[in-house]
């Protein structure tokens, strides 16, 4: 139970048509704003992950809400993949395709090495092209991928398929 109303997955609202026509968007800001359900939300991810883990890898920018959190709650640190153009130092970058469209994602070089042990968190499971390109991503510097950790899987569009030979983990799914 999220709280004395109702389950957290029941603060997840539909918006149609956004942000292109024929798109069912998943709003979890009313989720967001409920903090006993997100708080539900952190501690069922928080389950998921194992006690060799070394540090989470949130995904500009939906990703860096519950990627935060959850390694605040597990007393990790937090690596941050983001948006083309926002991190300082040298970065690796890739390019990858949305449900809506083509984007890109880096991350600092230094971030992550050999031996560093990371789950990466979202909020959503679509396409899988996020999550894929951030897979690719920390493998360009070494690290392992334990898991993929989402909020909500879009089972239709089998982006699950963009992660095969990754543990994926979704706590909600459509
Ligand atoms: C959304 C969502 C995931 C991604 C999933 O991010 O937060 O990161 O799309 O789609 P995919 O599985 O097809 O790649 P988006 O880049 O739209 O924006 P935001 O997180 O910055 O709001
Ligand atoms: N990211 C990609 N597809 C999405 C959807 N349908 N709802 C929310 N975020 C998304
Ligand atoms: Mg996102």
């Amino acid at each position: 139970m999220a709280d004395s109303a109702g389950q957290w997955q029941e603060y997840i609202r539909d918006v149609p048509d956004f942000p292109k026509p024929g798109i069912v968007f998943k709003d979890i800001t009313p989720l967001l704003a409920n903090g006993e359900a997100f708080a539900a939300t952190i501690a069922e991810m928080a389950a998921l992950v194992g006690s060799d883990v070394d540090a989470i890898v949130g995904i500009e920018s939906r990703g860096f809400i519950f990627g935060a959190a959850l390694a605040q709650k597990l007393g990790l640190g937090l690596i941050t993949v983001r948006k083309p153009g926002k991190l300082p130092a040298d970065v690796h970058s890739i390019e990858y395709e949305l449900e809506y469209g083509f984007d890109r994602l880096e991350i600092h070089r230094d971030a992550l090495s050999a031996g560093h042990r990371v789950v990466i968190v979202d909020d959503l499971l679509a396409t899988g092209g996020t999550a894929a390109a951030t897979v690719k991503l920390v493998g360009q510097l070494g690290a392992t991928v334990d898991a993929c950790l989402f909020l909500i899987e879009l089972d239709f569009l089998e982006g699950h398929k963009a992660l095969s030979g990754t543990r994926v983990e979704s706590l909600l799914h459509y």
